[in-house]
This record gives structure tokens, C-alpha cells and sequence, in this order.
């Protein structure tokens, strides 16, 4: 409850922390009916600065944004809700449609909003007072699939119908083509994680004949784009996976085995990108023998080892919608 402030308590509290040099990012919302995609935008939040104030609107302002069956759960425990999250340092109800007040009170140093917001489509009023309070902007991208809508369609029978299964595929369902991305880089950490679960691919008689050649140098990217007609934006991402294969260590030294291999680690490395809240594009490079050669050159590959493909990862800049690719008349049960 000690993390429950009201603007003048939170306004002494910023002032408090900036005086011991620490920085301030704020993020304003409802936060109804709190879920994964909340959280994890939370703690991307927290760590744009040393600490990380909500503003939530209270339930009078949610009815006038949202409608009148909105929110679902109370301002008091939408908050303690927040507060109880490590990554919350503290947290704001404020009776307005806009989160202007509070940040006349608080001046942020970094604000933060949802990928679905760009400078120009913030609010102006709230967007005028952060600028002249010298905060800088960052918009994170939600999760694709996991919202409150969606939750309240799902309960209200919206969604209802769909089976338990359904959902928990949900991450591979809404897997899109990110084109588009933030400047922010990508990780070690985060790339660590692509790559395990690269590695973790099923693989013909476990050969593993894969070998991924992860760039972030620009300049390196940059090269590789250029040779690549259909991926040119790569020179804009932040990072790259070359996934190349050794016919040597391919089942039967097979080039099929080795592809087939490959593929199947790259699919493994976008969908778990996905999960981590990054987005990625399959960029083709076998069979087209110019652009085989070419990183085959680049990285100086032997004959034997086959670039099959480029995946640009990054933060996502864009957020293409999920959707179902699903037809029936290829399917046959037998
Ligand atoms: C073998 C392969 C090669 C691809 N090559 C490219 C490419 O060179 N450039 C590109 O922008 N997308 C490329 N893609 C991505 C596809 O265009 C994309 O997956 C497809 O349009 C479906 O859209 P989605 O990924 O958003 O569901 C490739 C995908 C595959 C599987």
C-alpha cells in the first residue's frame, strides 16, 4: 500500500529520487483485469529508467473513456494490483481522461507508451506538457493476443467457444512478419535465448548441422541487405541470424536433411522471439545461388557451408494483427 500515492505524494516522491540522481520513467493506463501482456510491458518499462511510476485512471474516468460496463476491477485494487509488482516502484489514480496533471506533477524523464502510440498520435495536451518537461518517449509493444478486450470477449462468451488448445497456441497464431523495427538493440541475453531455442529444433537423426552467425555490427548488416533484393530493410534492424548449413554434418549428407534442419530452427527462433516480445522476418537466401554466394563470401564460409537463410530480429516498430492462414481444403483426415 506504501507504493499508493496521491499526485502531491507522488510529485514529493519523484522530486525525493531525483535529488539522490535517480531517473524517472512513467507510464499512464487502466490496467483492467491485469495479464502477461501488462506485466511484461511493465517491466520493460522499469527498465528505461531507475524507477517506474503508473498513473492509472480512476474508475469515473475509465467509464468515460471505456463505457459504463468498464473497468471490471476497482481503481483501489487495480492499483494494489500494480504496487505489488516488483517492477512498480509506485502508483497513481488520477480522475481524468488524461494523465496531463500528473505530469505537471512529476516532469518524467522517460515516458513510456504502448507500440499502438507514435509521438504524433499521443494526445497533444499530454504529448505538449511531456515535451516541455524534456521526457523522452518509448513505446514498448504489447504482446500480440494478450489484452483485456480480449479476456472479457473470452468470459462473456465472445470467444468462449474456442477450446482450451486454441489459446495455448496462440503464440505461433499470432507469429507475423516484423519488417519494422525500434532502435533499441537486441541483447545478448535475449539473442542467447533465440538461439537456444534454435537449437532445440528437431533435427534428422539429431546431426544438428546448423551453424547461426548472429550480427549486430551495422555496418555488417548493412552489407548483408544489400545482397539480399527482398530483405533490404535489414540495414535497419538491429540484428540479424544467419542460419547456414554443413552438408558435412547433414544425415546422409543430404541437402534436404540440412535444409529441412535449418528451416525448422529459424521457425523455432521466430516463434520464440514472439514470447520475448521481439518480432522477426524470414529472409530467403537458399536456393538463390548469387545470395548464397555472396554470404558465403561475406562471412567466409567454406563450400560446404550453406547460408539457407537470414532472420532480421529486433524490437518491433510495427505490430501486423494475427491472423488465420487456416484452410480446410488442404487438410485431410484419415
Ligand atoms: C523461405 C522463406 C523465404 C522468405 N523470404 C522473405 C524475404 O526475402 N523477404 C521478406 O520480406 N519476407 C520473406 N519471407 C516472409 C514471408 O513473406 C512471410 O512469412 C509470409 O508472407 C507470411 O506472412 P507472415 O510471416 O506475416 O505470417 C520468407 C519466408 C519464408 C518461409
Amino acid at each position: 500500500m506504501e507504493k499508493i500515492f496521491t499526485i502531491e505524494e507522488a510529485s514529493r516522491w519523484a522530486a525525493e529520487l531525483r535529488r539522490s540522481g535517480r531517473t524517472l520513467a512513467v507510464t499512464n493506463g487502466v490496467f483492467d483485469l491485469l495479464h502477461r501482456g501488462h506485466v511484461q510491458y511493465l517491466m520493460e518499462a522499469a527498465a528505461q529508467a531507475d524507477a517506474l511510476l503508473v498513473a492509472i485512471n480512476s474508475d469515473a474516468a475509465v467509464k468515460a473513456l471505456k463505457g459504463p460496463e468498464r473497468p471490471i476491477v476497482c481503481e483501489q485494487d487495480r492499483a494494489f494490483m500494480l504496487a505489488s509488482l516488483e517492477c512498480v516502484s509506485a502508483v497513481v489514480i488520477f480522475d481524468s481522461t488524461r494523465a496531463t496533471p500528473v505530469f505537471q506533477a512529476i516532469a518524467p524523464d522517460v515516458y513510456v507508451k504502448g507500440g499502438d502510440y507514435t509521438e504524433e498520435t499521443l494526445d497533444r495536451e499530454e504529448h505538449s506538457v511531456l515535451k516541455a518537461a524534456g521526457a523522452r518517449f518509448s513505446f514498448i509493444p504489447f504482446i500480440a493476443g494478450r489484452s483485456t478486450t480480449s479476456v472479457i470477449k473470452q468470459i462473456r462468451g465472445g470467444g468462449a467457444s474456442r477450446p482450451q488448445a486454441d489459446r495455448r497456441i496462440d503464440p505461433i497464431l499470432s507469429r507475423r512478419s516484423v519488417r519494422r523495427f525500434q532502435l533499441r538493440p537486441v541483447g545478448r541475453e535475449q539473442l542467447a535465448e533465440l538461439l537456444k531455442a534454435g537449437m532445440a529444433a528437431p533435427s534428422a537423426c539429431a546431426k544438428d548441422p546448423w551453424r547461426f552467425l548472429v550480427v549486430t555490427k551495422p555496418e555488417l548488416l548493412k552489407a548483408i541487405a544489400d545482397k539480399l533484393p527482398n530483405g533490404r530493410f535489414l540495414a535497419e534492424a538491429p540484428a540479424c541470424i544467419c542460419i547456414a548449413g554443413d552438408l558435412n554434418k547433414a544425415h546422409g549428407g543430404e541437402l534436404s536433411y540440412m535444409l529441412q534442419d535449418c528451416s525448422a530452427a529459424a521457425e523455432n527462433i521466430l516463434v520464440a522471439a514472439g514470447l520475448l516480445g521481439l518480432g522477426g522476418c524470414w529472409l530467403g537466401v537458399h536456393p538463390r545461388q548469387e545470395r548464397v554466394k555472396a554470404l558465403q563470401e561475406l562471412f567466409g564460409l567454406p563450400e560446404h557451408i550453406l547460408p539457407v537463410c537470414c532472420l532480421a530480429i529486433g524490437w518491433p516498430g510495427e505490430s501486423p494483427q494475427p491472423r488465420t492462414r487456416y484452410r480446410d481444403d488442404v487438410v485431410k483426415f484419415l
